[in-house]
């Protein structure tokens, strides 16, 4: 049996980490970790419980209340990925509104909820055979990872998949509102003190404006197998 490896990837949002992930961690019968979804389930906690709305947000609530956040991620096999449970709850679609998307950059910039989900995140890797999407998954959490991938793509271009996906949903939602979403969490995870979202010097980055999943996925599945060979 082939070497188990980390691979990490991160990048601007709404650029198709998960997709990549997913596709990778089937393909190689990895785990599979969306990040993202942890620091929106604190985000969806923080809101339930009155600690951020527009033009406020009660940190030290937050902080205080973090010992009573239990973040667990259970397989589903229907859907083929694990789903993210808040305390019991899944909260899986709960996680990806336009709501959650406008806080959440706000909670990821403190750091003790980056810490507790830090250390959550580097347990779940310990046995290798992961695949981890992020902002800070090669510079923080797997310094060490075998593959790094950075990935990015246009505003424009995320923007508009992130539209086309909430659309979908049937979530009513204006393509301005959307691109502005997008921009002010690139501004907001780039510039934050803590981790902010800088490629890894070992990164190899992949500006998929103009690739396919299929492509995308064939370019980084070679670099995979190019990786565990050299292992
Ligand atoms: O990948 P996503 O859009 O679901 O992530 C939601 C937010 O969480 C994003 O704006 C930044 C933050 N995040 C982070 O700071 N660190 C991570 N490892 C993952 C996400």
């Amino acid at each position: 049996m082939s070497k188990k490896i980390t691979i990490a990837i991160d990048g601007f949002s709404s650029t198709g980490k998960s997709t990549l992930a997913k596709q990778l961690a089937k393909q190689l019968g990895y785990i599979y970790v969306d990040t993202g979804a942890m620091y929106r389930a604190v985000a969806l906690y923080a809101m339930q419980n009155d600690f951020i709305k527009p033009d406020f947000f009660d940190k030290v609530g937050l902080v205080n209340g973090l010992s009573s956040i239990q973040l667990e991620f259970k397989f589903n096999s229907d859907l083929g990925f694990a789903e993210m449970y808040l305390n019991g709850q899944n909260v899986e679609t709960a996680i990806r509104t336009i709501e959650v998307s406008g806080f959440v950059s706000k909670v990821a910039e403190v750091s003790e909820v980056r810490a507790k989900l830090v250390e959550q995140q580097k347990e779940m890797g310990k046995n290798k055979g992961i695949v981890m999407d992020g902002r800070d998954i090669g510079t923080v959490v797997f310094p060490d990872a075998e593959l790094k991938i950075f990935m990015t793509a246009s505003a424009a271009t995320r923007a508009q998949r992130r539209f086309d996906e909430l659309q979908q949903k049937g979530d009513d939602v204006s393509y301005e509102e959307v691109l502005k979403n997008v921009e002010e969490r690139d501004y907001i995870d780039t510039h934050r003190e803590d981790s902010p979202l800088i490629i890894a010097s070992d990164a190899i980055e992949i500006d998929n404006s103009y690739l396919t999943r299929e492509e995308q996925f064939d370019v980084v599945l070679n670099l995979v197998n190019e990786v565990i060979n050299a292992v």
